[in-house]
């Protein structure tokens, strides 16, 4: 499978529009190949709403028991193994942010999502939106596994003109104003991720992380070539635990995400804003790219759960 935390942590931590990285080759060639023999058929999938694709949930047992025997060892192995590691280098990778919003009292993290996703030239369209309806996600990760030759379906990640929100900026009231899911006024495409297989996008989740796809059609997709297949990709969300919610904002998760889903803005959800800006901003001013060895310390020592309560062992992985 070759060395995953090295190529993680060897690519660029970028922080306009917020902090993402793209990584190349995040798995070996060949272990991508496996990925590809290895992906069950379309009919295992669900279709989701909204999102523009189907997905396969793999992240309990359970989940896996309707698939053929190697697949289901096969993906078995990739939640316990591939998995991990791109789950502690990017833990790695976004160190210093995830230590000033949560600090020493952090001593675990939770695997939330762990999906297959496939689209079709039909059903593709996944518009700018957000995930603070979850404040306690840490970072989203996409691995791109093959688009019939495409590159055109990649990700998209926003800024508004130029600018991203500060504590002072008249843009909170309209990022507290909008759902989450939906797109606010002047947000504009600012950095474009192409899909490559094997590229891994990661991207750090904070109240302005607004991501998706811009609509292509299909004389797009043609004009790239002839071949169109399926475009495949595999998603995960990692998150703080939920407790975190209760101690930042003094109400419980399911109190908050209500809010953030309709896009309540009042001087309580507005001071939120201001108070994760402040935190990131303060963030900002000291990021280097070089990780301290204070920091891989912080790393190692996290944990990972897996909400599904599936058990892992990670001892091996944390030797970042
Ligand atoms: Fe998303």
């Amino acid at each position: 499978m070759g060395p995953v935390i090295p190529r993680i942590l060897s690519s660029e931590l970028h922080t306009h529009p917020f902090p993402y990285f793209a990584s190349d080759n995040v798995v070996s060639s060949a272990y991508l190949d496996e990925i590809k023999s290895n992906w069950p058929a379309l009919e295992k999938f669900t279709k989701t709403d909204g999102y523009g694709y189907y997905v396969l949930p793999i992240d309990a047992p359970h989940l896996l028991q309707n698939l053929q025997p190697a697949q289901s060892v096969f993906w078995e192995e990739f939640s316990n193994n591939a998995m991990l590691q791109i789950v502690y280098g990017s833990l790695a990778k976004y160190a210093e942010f995830i230590f000033d919003r949560y600090g020493p009292e952090l001593d675990r993290v939770e695997i939330v999502n762990l999906f297959l996703c496939e689209s079709d030239d039909e059903f593709y369209a996944a518009g700018a939106h957000n995930h603070s309806h979850d404040p306690t996600w840490l970072f989203t990760n996409l691995v791109y596994i093959n688009d019939g030759g495409s590159s055109i379906r990649g990700s998209q990640l926003y800024d508004f003109d130029g600018d991203i929100p500060n504590t002072e900026s008249p843009l909170l009231d309209v990022l507290a104003g909008t759902p989450c899911g939906n797109r606010p006024d002047g947000l504009s495409p600012a950095r474009y991720i192409d899909f490559v297989p094997g590229r891994m996008i990661s991207f750090f989740e904070t109240p302005f992380s607004y991501h998706g796809s811009e609509p292509v059609t299909k004389e797009d997709l043609v004009k790239q070539g002839p071949a169109r297949k399926p475009r495949r990709m595999i998603r995960m969300h990692v998150r703080a635990p939920l407790e975190f919610c209760e101690k930042f904002y003094n109400i419980g998760i399911d109190e908050y995400r209500p809010k953030k889903l309709s896009g309540e803005a009042n001087a309580t959800t507005i001071g939120w804003l201001r108070d994760d800006l402040s935190c990131y901003q303060r963030s900002l001013e000291k990021s280097s790219s070089d990780l301290s060895p204070g920091m891989l310390d912080y790393i190692s020592s996290l944990d990972i759960k897996w909400v599904t309560g599936r058990e892992r062992d990670i001892s091996r992985y944390r030797d970042l």
